[in-house]
């Protein structure tokens, strides 16, 4: 083992700023986060891969954005808060050529390891995308939005790279009163028990990052969206980054994907369903240049 990895449990969270105007105390968690990432969420993006049922439900959900994507129209496709890039070399696997090129940015160190698997990988801030204006075809937010503590700034930075015409995909966990009301239950049990496997961000700001608030920004862009809800029980079994013993077993996994996809195709069933799901789905386009009268 690489001792030179400082690993999760390594962590000494520093001890919390205390009462600060909102503005330091959003800079003072944007740095922590940074640090973190480096630290520890870089390695621990690799832990899901290792319990083949969690990789088998990651993959799915990788899959269902892809699914969603024109992969033949010509242009780029940027992943923000790629990690490691194993969307993105999912979503290569299946790219047309003459189709879209795809390219990574995180936040962290983890993008250095993009070109070892063929990828290109920047090292940015979702805040301040490193993109010409109207430079991208497609752009996706697959987990990664819910660490940007200014996440509303980050989908008008979003929308200043987007072509007209271009997509945007967001793939979240979220708030809402159930998913709320589980972590307020278990995660004192939970992180009493094992590693703090949440970043800085992501544990401060949980209740902060919610649909409402998403629509609010694309409504203000006039961006036509649609907005669909998921995984509410294969995923949360997952234990996500922290681990569990059914993410252990690929065959548990596709099982509960099953029964997912099933219940998801009876409407009143999958109503119901949707206000215990994990996570949100927008997908919203960035109109086409206005037609200017002569
Ligand atoms: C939970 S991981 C998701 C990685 C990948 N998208 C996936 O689904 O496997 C979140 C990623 O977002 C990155 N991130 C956090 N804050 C960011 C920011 N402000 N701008 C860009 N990336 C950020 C982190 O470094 C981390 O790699």
């Amino acid at each position: 083992m690489d001792s030179s990895i400082s690993r999760p449990e390594s962590w000494q969270a520093p001890p919390d700023p205390g009462d600060l105007p909102q503005a330091e105390r959003d800079a003072h968690f944007q740095r922590l986060e940074r640090r973190w990432q480096d630290e520890v969420g870089r390695h621990l993006l690799d832990r899901v891969y290792d319990a083949p049922g969690t990789a088998s439900v990651f993959e799915s959900q990788f899959q269902r954005v892809i699914d969603l994507i024109d992969l033949a129209r010509p242009g780029f496709i940027a992943e923000v808060g790629c990690g490691k890039g194993q969307f993105l070399a999912q979503l290569r696997s299946q790219t047309l050529a003459g189709g879209l090129t795809a390219v990574g940015v995180d936040l962290s160190q983890a993008v250095a390891s993009l070109p070892g698997k063929g990828l290109k990988g920047v090292q940015a801030d979702g805040r301040w995308l490193p993109f010409a204006d109207e430079s991208l075809s497609v752009l996706v937010y697959h987990g990664a939005l819910h660490h940007v503590i200014d996440y509303e700034e980050a989908i008008r930075e979003s929308y200043r790279a987007l072509v007209p015409g271009g997509f945007l995909y967001i793939f979240e966990p979220v708030a809402t009163p159930f998913t709320s009301l589980v972590h307020r239950i278990l995660d004192p049990i939970i992180f009493r028990k094992m590693l703090v496997y949440e970043s800085p961000v992501d544990l401060e700001y949980k209740d902060h990052f919610t649909k409402d608030r998403m629509l609010g920004v694309l409504r203000e862009l006039e961006m036509p969206h649609s907005v669909s809800w998921s995984d509410w029980l294969a995923y949360p079994l997952t234990g996500c980054y922290g681990g569990s013993p059914v993410g252990r077993s690929r065959l548990a996994m596709r099982l509960l994907l099953a029964v997912e996809n099933v219940c998801a195709r009876i409407p009143g069933v999958r109503r119901l369903l949707d206000l215990f799901a994990w996570r949100i789905l927008i997908v919203a386009r960035k109109p086409e240049s206005p037609c200017i009268e002569q």
